[in-house]
């Protein structure tokens, strides 16, 4: 999107591709050379757009993109051909032939999932490549740690099949320490156990973007993070063992503007479902986002967003398309002036943190609802 389209957007998103560039490189840097990156640039690259993402993190040397569906994984091919992917979810059984035809890695559970695979990848005449997912405490997907070796055996067995990665995932890194440490124990005594019984694999990972920031992965080769790629710290994780000084820096910025302005005399009721009541005589904008854009109904009430860099309330119900918002301290607000949802603005700032709060939600969800009819537009980097 140009600066003109800017000029014409009524809500729109903003991501710095530099920022973003310096956060892989801080994550590369607190792991150190030898442990790898799969960046996770799942549900549209945490809503940053996944075609631009995926292309910088190209750029920016990336070791493995972690995906949710195999949409994402073509997606990802139209930018670069030869990027290793892996299929953090579980393959459906008719997902399983353009997996293995796209080289898409895929995520083994259990002794069925990998017959499928076999079978599907023998009929191809080609290889499958697998991560063996180990159940540690999320108990979502993965096999049980005491069926771990038997099918890390199994695979090995398979001549279409080749085990190219081990993996867990954290359940409640940022609020259970003792919890997070067990799951970790039980993966390395896995990891001990597969290597003994059925080789090496190449990609052994476990932290996402809290296991990262507490503590460093000594039983891994690789690490999984999302939400540090783009800037934002899981809450909690600001307590652990958190870099100094902070390096990591928000990516996106979500903007809107005023479209209207109006005084409103005391008893005046705003916005649907009459929940806010003016006490006052008050100034009130009506701002160019909504719950259609993603900004969702549950922030009414609750919210602010930034106008002239100062935190301005959110009155009365969030609609489809539109919100209105008390600028009465402000001396002159115009129409067309710019209204930040997300991000900074002179010396104020929301954060992602800050409206997952409001909205009673957990800043994946934030950036993840952002709609497609926002257009992003994307500053630094290589974007043209
Ligand atoms: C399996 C898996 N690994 C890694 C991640 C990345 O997590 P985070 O965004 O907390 O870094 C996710 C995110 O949902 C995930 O599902």
């Amino acid at each position: 999107m140009t600066s003109n389209a800017v000029a014409a957007a009524r809500c729109w998103v903003e991501v710095d591709l530099d920022a973003l560039r310096a956060n892989l490189a801080w994550i590369r840097h607190r792991v150190g050379p030898k442990v790898r990156v799969i960046t996770v640039v799942k549900a549209d690259a945490y809503g940053h757009g996944l075609k631009s993402i995926a292309a910088l993190l190209m750029q920016s040397g990336t070791d493995m993109f972690g995906v949710a569906t195999l949409a994402e994984a073509a997606a990802i091919r139209t930018v670069g051909a030869g990027w290793p992917i892996l299929m953090l979810g579980a393959a459906l059984p008719d997902e399983v032939e353009g997996a293995i035809r796209d080289d898409v890695m895929l995520t083994l559970s259990s002794s069925a999932e990998l017959q499928m695979i076999a079978t599907c990848a023998e009929r191809l005449k080609r290889k499958a490549f697998v991560h063996l997912k180990v159940d540690t405490g999320m108990g979502r997907l993965g096999v049980a740690p005491e069926g771990a070796v038997a099918l890390a055996t199994q695979v090995r067995s398979s001549p279409h099949v080749e085990l190219a990665g081990l993996y867990t995932h954290y359940a409640n890194v940022e609020e259970e320490a003792s919890f997070t440490r067990n799951q970790r124990l039980t993966f390395r005594r896995i990891r001990d156990l597969v290597r003994a019984h059925a080789g090496d694999p190449e990609w052994v990972h476990a932290a996402n973007s809290g296991g990262l920031l507490l503590e460093l992965p000594d039983t891994c080769s690789a690490v999984r993070p999302g939400l540090l790629v783009y800037g934002i710290y899981p809450p909690g994780s600001r307590l652990g063992n958190r870099p100094h000084p902070d390096p990591f820096k928000p990516a996106l910025a979500w903007k809107a503007k005023i479209s209207l302005v109006k005084e409103v005399s005391a008893g005046t009721r705003l916005s649907y479902g009459g929940t806010f009541t003016a006490r006052k005589r008050m100034r009130v904008a009506t701002v160019t986002a909504g719950y259609g854009d993603g900004y969702m109904r549950a922030a009414s009430g609750q919210s602010e967003v930034l106008i002239q860099g100062r935190l301005c309330p959110v009155l009365g119900r969030v609609t489809m398309d539109q919100m209105l918002v008390d600028v009465t301290r402000l001396a002159l607000v115009r129409p067309g002036e710019e209204v930040v949802l997300l991000g900074k603005q002179g010396s104020g700032c929301i954060r992602a943190e800050d409206l997952a709060t409001w909205m009673g939600t957990i800043p994946w969800e934030v950036l993840t609802s952002i709609a497609y009819r926002v257009p992003r537009v994307y500053r630094g980097g290589q974007a043209a």
